[in-house]
């Protein structure tokens, strides 16, 4: 009984190239407007879920070891939602991330993607089909939507929690462009996502973003669809810089840049205005760089990032797979 209740997920993080940043209702995680994101094929989860009928309250392991807090609190409460669909049974659950905490990368997004597949697999009953599985993903975290599916997606934002679901825009094979995260700082943020999409909203901004942001996402997707790398990267670190002027003027005022990101901004700028080298950023809310080039100039970016930026570790990402299940359990 207990081995055909469990499963294991395999999720990838994503970054947005137009962001998630504001709630419209905070308890379904519906967004302002829609979004657009890479699914990340190096930064990776792993979640073994485990239903078990003689376990009264739920076990969650993150990097091996045992956590009682507010983050098992969480896990535990979306996992009822998924209990209530079929059976009130306690869980053993046990998740690994491929790339270390506070490294700009969103934990959140590859963990309810992969926690959301193991956690109805181990039920051994017919899962949901992969859009209500990403409407899944975004119940526990909102970036989560874009991270159930393959390469490049749309994160449809909606109006409401049936209308609020990712499509793929385009497969991994589409398109070779490379996100290298450079991680410059690992101190967790000051404000977290959840307070900052509140402060987003009341922010007077917002109102012209919104307006705005039709045309910039019929605009990206043109370029994405023809892999016109440089409209792409103009539009993708126009809207970088805007989310954080509206992160950065808000009230409380959310500075998640340090020093040496505007460093490493102003050196890929000059590589890409003075040299003619084809490389763009984005950013999330943190300080590390995401680098956006495409594949035959990656290890030219990459030399040149290590000369400015010894120090830093930098985490190479091609367009990502789907989440998909997988044999090697965690438990
Ligand atoms: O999913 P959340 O609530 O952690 O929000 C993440 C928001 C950003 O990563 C900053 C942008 C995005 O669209 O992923």
């Amino acid at each position: 009984m207990t081995d055909r209740m469990k499963a294991t997920a395999r999720a990838c993080s994503n970054i947005a190239f137009i962001k998630y940043w504001g709630k419209a209702d905070f308890d379904h995680n519906i967004p302002l407007n829609d979004s657009v994101s890479m699914t990340l094929s190096d930064a990776v989860t792993t979640t073994t879920v485990q239903w078990d009928p003689e376990l009264k309250d739920d076990v969650i392991y993150l990097n091996s070891e045992r956590i009682l807090d507010a983050r098992a609190l969480r896990i535990s409460r979306y996992l009822d939602r998924i209990r209530d669909q079929y059976y009130r049974m306690g869980a053993r659950v046990a998740s690994v991330n491929s790339f270390p905490a506070g490294t700009g990368i969103a934990s959140s997004a590859s963990g309810f993607a992969a926690l959301a597949t193991a956690a109805f697999a181990a039920f051994g009953e017919e899962s949901p089909d992969e859009t209500e599985m990403t409407r899944w993903a975004r119940r526990g975290s909102g970036s989560a939507c874009r991270s159930v599916q393959a390469g490049f997606v749309e994160w449809k934002g909606g109006t409401d929690d049936a209308s609020s679901y990712s499509e793929q825009l385009c497969g991994p094979g589409h398109w070779d462009l490379r996100d290298l995260v450079v991680v410059l700082s690992r101190k967790p943020k000051t404000i977290s996502s959840s307070e900052g999409h509140k402060i987003a909203v009341r922010h007077p901004f917002m109102a012209a973003r919104q307006e705005e942001l039709p045309a910039r996402i019929l605009s990206l997707k043109g370029a994405l669809a023809t892999r016109d790398v440089a409209t792409f990267g103009e539009i993708v670190e126009h809207e970088a810089m805007e989310v954080q002027a509206i992160m950065m003027s808000g009230r409380p005022s959310a500075l998640y840049l340090q020093p040496d990101t505007i460093r490493l901004i102003h050196h890929l700028r000059a590589w890409r205005d003075d040299e003619g080298v084809p490389v763009w950023f984005t950013l999330d809310a943190g300080p590390n760089l995401h680098v956006l080039c495409e594949g035959d100039v990656a290890f030219e970016v990459r030399e040149r990032l290590t000369i400015v930026a010894p120090d830093a570790e930098i985490l190479e990402n091609r367009p990502g797979p789907a989440a998909r299940i997988v044999d090697d359990h965690l438990l």
